[in-house]
């Protein structure tokens, strides 16, 4: 390549750096570069993430319930944590996303209050819980709400100024193993809560959500994205001013998962697009802003073929890509 191109210029120097310019121009502007974390050997589905700030290490929930931690290149992955208060090695490591065990547990949302080292944890059978910076075993802060016990903790965030946290349980009704179930009947019978961090108390904020899959608060705990899984939508919850307690609709990409805020105050959406002409799904992740508008979309078809995504979650300028269909967390540069 080079020797041709010195070639070139000999011959057309004028033409030669237009042409230059255009290739350096192009390739900024196009290149892309994924790579892939690989989880340890029976190590699958990873769902969310939480960095812990300025490292690259972080916490994943897999899908035979143990909390992983990524400590870096060469160290890898340790087992980090669990909620299942019976949980043993032999009987779950390396359960699959498709058959997840009560049993075993299924840690889902992850989220890291930075002040405390306090990670909060949504564990589909065994609800909301905490853990400390040694990590074991999920300290259990609660298990219902308003007399209703939470079938189906899906996905946690924190607001990092006050300490408090928003969390939601996907149905009332369905678990994690009847989610065809709960798709195909319409349940709305997912709900918001928040953990109030000085009191303890866990106060229901929102109702009647159709798979209420992801959730993320704004820096100034103004309001809540959360994106409804089953009925194809993200909506905003109002959290405080006069539009309290209501919500608008801002967003209907279909498939929504989890939602992460950037440092900008835009939001990371994992969704998927569907193929024209076609049933088939195309796993992407949107920046969207606080009113819902699209600001990005990236395209993950190329890493993920149809399978879906659960999060894309931007941390030191690379987007960071959770799937419980692969055994991998993906890293995206732009
Ligand atoms: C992975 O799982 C298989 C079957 O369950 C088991 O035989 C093997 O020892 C496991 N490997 C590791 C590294 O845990
Ligand atoms: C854990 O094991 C104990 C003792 O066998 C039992 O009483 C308890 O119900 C078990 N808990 C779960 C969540 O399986
Ligand atoms: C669920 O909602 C969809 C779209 O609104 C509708 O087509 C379908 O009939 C509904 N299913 C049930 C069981 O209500
Ligand atoms: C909303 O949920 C409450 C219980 O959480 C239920 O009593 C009520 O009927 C639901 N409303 C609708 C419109 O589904
Ligand atoms: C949600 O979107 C998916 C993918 O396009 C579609 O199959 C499903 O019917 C939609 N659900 C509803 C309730 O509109
Ligand atoms: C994904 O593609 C495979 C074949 O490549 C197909 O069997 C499967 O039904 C597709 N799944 C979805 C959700 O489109
Ligand atoms: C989102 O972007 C749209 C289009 O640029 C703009 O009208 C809207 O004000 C933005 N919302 C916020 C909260 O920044």
């Amino acid at each position: 390549m080079a020797t041709s191109i010195m070639r070139v210029h000999t011959l057309a120097a004028p033409l030669f750096s237009t042409f230059i310019f255009l290739l350096c121009f192009s390739s900024t502007v196009l290149s892309v570069s994924f790579s892939k974390i690989q989880l340890p050997p029976n190590a699958t589905g990873p769902e969310a993430l939480a960095f812990v700030s300025g490292t690259g290490q972080f916490c994943t929930g897999i899908a035979d319930g143990r909390i992983l931690k990524y400590q870096g290149p060469t160290t890898g992955f340790v087992d980090f944590g669990f909620a299942a208060p019976n949980r043993s090695k032999s009987v779950c490591d390396g359960t699959d996303t498709a058959n997840p065990k009560p049993v075993c547990g299924r840690p889902l949302g992850l989220a890291l209050h930075h002040a405390t080292n306090r990670l909060y944890v949504c564990d589909a059978f065994f609800g909301f819980g905490v853990l400390g910076p040694k990590g074991g075993q999920v300290t259990i802060l609660s298990t219902g709400a308003d007399g209703e016990p939470f079938r189906f903790c899906n996905a946690v965030d924190v607001h990092q100024r006050t300490g408090d946290v928003y969390f939601t349980d996907s149905s009332a009704v369905y678990d994690i193993r009847q989610i065809e179930t709960a798709i195909s009947t319409n349940d709305s019978t997912g709900r918001l809560m928040k953990y109030d961090f000085k009191t303890e108390q866990v106060t229901v904020l929102f109702r009647n959500l159709s798979g209420a899959v992801g959730v993320a608060v704004d820096e100034e705990a103004k309001f809540v994205l959360v994106s409804e899984f089953i009925i194809n939508r993200t909506i905003k919850i109002w959290l405080q001013g006069t539009k309290a307690n209501k919500f608008e609709i801002i967003n209907l990409q279909p498939m929504p998962d989890n939602i992460k805020r950037t440092a900008s105050e835009n939001f990371w959406l994992a969704a998927a697009m569907i193929k024209q002409g076609t049933q088939s799904l195309v796993p992407i992740g949107q920046r969207i802003n606080a009113s819902g508008t699209v600001l990005q979309t990236v395209n993950f078809e190329r890493w993920y073929g149809n399978k879906s995504i659960s999060e894309v979650q931007e941390f030191n300028g690379l987007l960071h890509v959770a799937s419980r269909l692969v055994n991998f967390i993906g890293v995206y540069k732009h």
